[in-house]
């Protein structure tokens, strides 16, 4: 089971000075890229979705094949929300899969920015994940021309981000140095004066947004004043990119699999350079035995109810379904009548969690108190439930399907 707590993997390259690649990715070819490159040079990775990328595949999806790559990674994974813009996308995120979520109110003043990331914060928290949040305002945007979006950078404030993280409890900060989101021409000038002093202040993991383009040097010097994990996304889509266009420039008739043929291993290739550039190759095995597996944990109930007919019961299931599922941290409801018929108990529950964290806030949460309450206990006092951590047979049995780079 690679999915590893990203809290513990991202303390874990802050404590030994290096930094884990968070990789955004917009397609299979990079997903599949970014996990074959960190299994090559045996790297923990984070394997990033971000929500300015939504209107280019459809999440859901995407994070169904985001959480089966990583199961079947033999490095550790997480899964990150990327530039969540609000509480219902991390919500959301955190119900697909995620393990780790951003908010980004960067934009928003500070008070503002410091209420919407505490609401963040204490939803995530009570599921266990850990919240980036970022102040300060990085310019530019992924995988197009920076000088095309020249928003103003806004340096992250020391005074401000000793503030912002006391106030919001983030787990990790996004801080603008003077990196900027996408294609550059020549080097950013970076304030790694003010990102020392930050790392002083603070001693939490930082965060790097808009990785494209620094010099090995660069990278080196933010490592060593307190960053941990670094986006990077344009990179991959201009070595993607650049592979299709020679693809066509070859054949002019290509059509789509011609056209992609040698993007995965490009990206590959691109993926795995900053892998070794940022020290996190070759850390996959210690990470994997400190840092502690993410696991969902699944919510049984088996039950017999009194003193209502199967519609009834049909309706309660039905209104359980749509009801719990609304509580955050809930994966999924799964309601069910016993076969064959006549067993100990007739009906049964499974109510998924994203982790071990949510059986207590799921238990508080006030739309499971007044179900349970007043709909569900008073018909089924006949019950048993168990709570059980899952370990995914298929992963566990199953050998690794692998193929070759296209
Ligand atoms: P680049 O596209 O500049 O690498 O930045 C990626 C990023 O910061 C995603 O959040």
């Amino acid at each position: 089971m690679p999915l590893v707590d990203m809290r513990d993997m991202l303390d874990h390259a802050y404590r030994n000075g290096y930094a884990v690649g968070a990789f955004d990715l917009v397609s299979l070819d990079f997903l599949e890229a970014i996990t074959d490159a960190a299994e090559r040079c045996r790297s923990p990775v984070i394997l990033s979705l971000a929500e300015s990328h939504f209107e280019h595949y459809d999440f859901e999806l995407a994070m169904a094949a985001t959480e089966a790559a990583a199961r079947r990674a033999e490095v550790p994974v997480a899964i990150h929300l990327d530039h969540g813009a609000s509480l219902d996308s991390a919500v959301n995120a955190i119900r697909l899969g995620a393990n780790g979520v951003m908010v980004d109110a960067s934009h928003e003043a500070f008070l503002d920015n410091v209420e919407r990331t505490r609401a963040v914060v204490a939803m995530a928290h009570a599921c266990g994940v850990p919240v980036e949040g970022e102040l300060g305002y990085v310019a530019g945007v992924e995988g197009e021309d920076a000088e095309k979006h020249p928003g103003e950078v806004v340096y992250t404030s020391v005074e401000e981000a000793k503030a912002y993280v006391k106030r919001t409890g983030v787990d990790f900060l996004a801080v603008s140095i003077g990196t900027v989101h996408g294609r550059l021409r020549g080097r950013p000038k970076l304030d790694c004066e003010r990102l020392k002093r930050i790392n002083q202040e603070l001693r939490i993991p930082l965060v790097i947004h808009g990785g494209t383009g620094l010099a090995e040097e660069q990278f080196r010097r933010l490592i060593a004043n307190g960053v941990a994990k670094i986006n990077y996304y344009t990179a991959l889509a201009d070595a993607a990119g650049d592979r299709i266009r020679a693809n066509a420039k070859a054949n002019g008739a290509a059509g789509y699999t011609t056209l992609v043929r040698g993007v995965r291993a490009a990206i590959a290739e691109e993926a795995e350079r900053c892998m070794r550039l940022w020290g996190s190759a070759g850390r996959a095995a210690e990470v994997l035995m400190q840092c502690r597996p993410w696991r969902s944990l699944q919510h049984v109930i088996l039950y017999n109810v009194e003193g209502a007919g199967d519609a009834a019961v049909d309706a309660l299931m039905a209104e359980g379904r749509e009801v719990l599922a609304r509580i955050p941290g809930v994966r999924r409801v799964v309601t069910g009548w016993a076969v064959p018929d006549k067993p100990r108990f007739r009906f049964c529950w499974l109510v998924e969690f994203a982790s071990r964290a949510v059986i207590e806030s799921y238990r508080d949460h006030p739309l499971h108190r007044a179900f349970a309450d007043e709909k569900f206990w008073p018909l089924a006092p006949d019950r048993v439930s168990v709570d059980f951590e899952a370990l995914d047979v298929r992963a566990e049995a199953a050998p690794p399907l692998r193929r070759a780079a296209n």
